[in-house]
């Protein structure tokens, strides 16, 4: 059974005076396994956040469906394994985080002295131990995020849904966050995350769910995604003619006074070497390049059309000639 699962979830707005309508989710399919962490990856405004009101039943949605272990997400069964973290979250401002704590684990009908032993718990889990009895307005952005995930563990629950936990983290915050992530996992605990931030999704998550203007456009794991991307193999040499190059392979450039060829990942890598070293050219390096999780982004974002890696993320400065790549979607 499936921690959560999401099957032709529509969604839509009305403008102000109910003329307009906006599709906003048009029909989201996604599932996420038990004990695994699922990044929820889109770009502002895809749907990520609609998505997770809908799966809080904090919208209601015009079709489609949400369960939680296989159970509809508005049961109250499927509820009470749920921990959430909203998007910005604000909590009020004159409570201390205990007592913030105290206040969310009531209503969960935690007896007195089990509970407060698990806000202490929770505290310390979430490095705010020395500052549980500071009002809510002293505290930082990132303490907030911290008091948020302390809050959304309150009731034990088995999936967590967080929604863009990283946001106006820095670096440490980040680095710690992610820790606790990781260790929900080891736990045994599900993670659904939303984030636009790539290098969260490639540092944790086992499955990526892609979000473009309400539609999921790729979902797998993370290794799989990556390795089934188009590789390309870039031959590193100098010492030889450009003439003598172009002869050799169509597709090469010159950078740092160093001609860099590039070849499909099933070219003839050894012939291309072989054809150089005879030329008199010297080899320098070969390496293979691989996809990654932004080319893969930013290839969807462009309409997903060749899966070929793009100069952003490639470090060859200029994109490689997809005629020559051999890319598949
Ligand atoms: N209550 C609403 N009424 C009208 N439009 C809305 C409403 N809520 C969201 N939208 C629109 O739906 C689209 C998706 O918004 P959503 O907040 O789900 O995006 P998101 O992926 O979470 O973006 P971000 O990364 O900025 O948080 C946006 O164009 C937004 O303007
Ligand atoms: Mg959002």
């Amino acid at each position: 059974m499936k921690a959560l699962e999401i099957k032709g979830l529509k969604k839509s707005f009305r403008s102000n005076f109910l003329i307009k309508k906006f599709n906003i989710l048009k029909g989201i399919d996604l599932d996420v396994e038990k004990g695994e962490i699922y990044g929820f990856l889109g770009p502002n405004g895809a749907g990520k956040t609609t998505t997770i009101k809908c799966i809080m039943g904090l919208l209601s949605p015009d079709s489609g469906e949400v369960r939680v272990d296989g159970l509809p997400a508005h049961a109250a069964a499927a509820r009470q394994r749920i921990g959430f973290l909203p998007e910005n979250p604000y909590f009020y401002d004159y409570l201390t985080a205990r007592e913030f704590l105290l206040f969310s684990a009531s209503l969960f009908n935690i007896p007195e002295k089990e509970m407060r032993d698990k806000v202490a718990a929770l505290i310390h889990r979430v490095g705010l131990s020395g500052h549980e009895d500071l009002k809510l307005r002293k505290f930082s952005k990132g303490m907030i995020q911290r008091l948020g995930l302390a809050q959304a563990l309150v009731n034990d629950p088995d999936l967590l849904i967080l929604d863009e936990p990283f946001s106006g983290l820095d670096p440490v915050g980040r680095k710690d966050l992610r820790l606790l992530i990781l260790a929900l996992r080891e736990q045994g605990k599900t993670v659904f995350f939303s984030s636009h931030i790539l290098q969260d999704m490639e540092l944790m998550a086992d499955r990526v769910g892609i979000i473009l203007a309400g539609t999921i456009r790729r979902q797998g794991k993370l290794s799989e995604l990556i390795a089934r991307s188009t590789q390309y193999v870039e031959v590193v040499c100098d010492r030889i003619a450009p003439k003598e190059l172009a002869r050799i392979h169509p597709d090469h450039a010159l950078r740092d006074n160093q001609s860099v060829l590039t070849l499909a990942g099933d070219a003839d890598v050894n012939l291309v070497v072989e054809s150089i070293i005879h030329s008199g050219g010297r080899i320098l390096a070969v390496n293979p390049v691989k996809m990654t999780l932004e080319d893969i982004f930013f290839s969807e974002m462009a309409g997903g059309a060749n899966g070929v890696p793009t100069s952003q993320s490639n470090g060859t400065g200029a994109p490689p000639n997809p005629s020559t790549l051999g890319g598949k979607p």
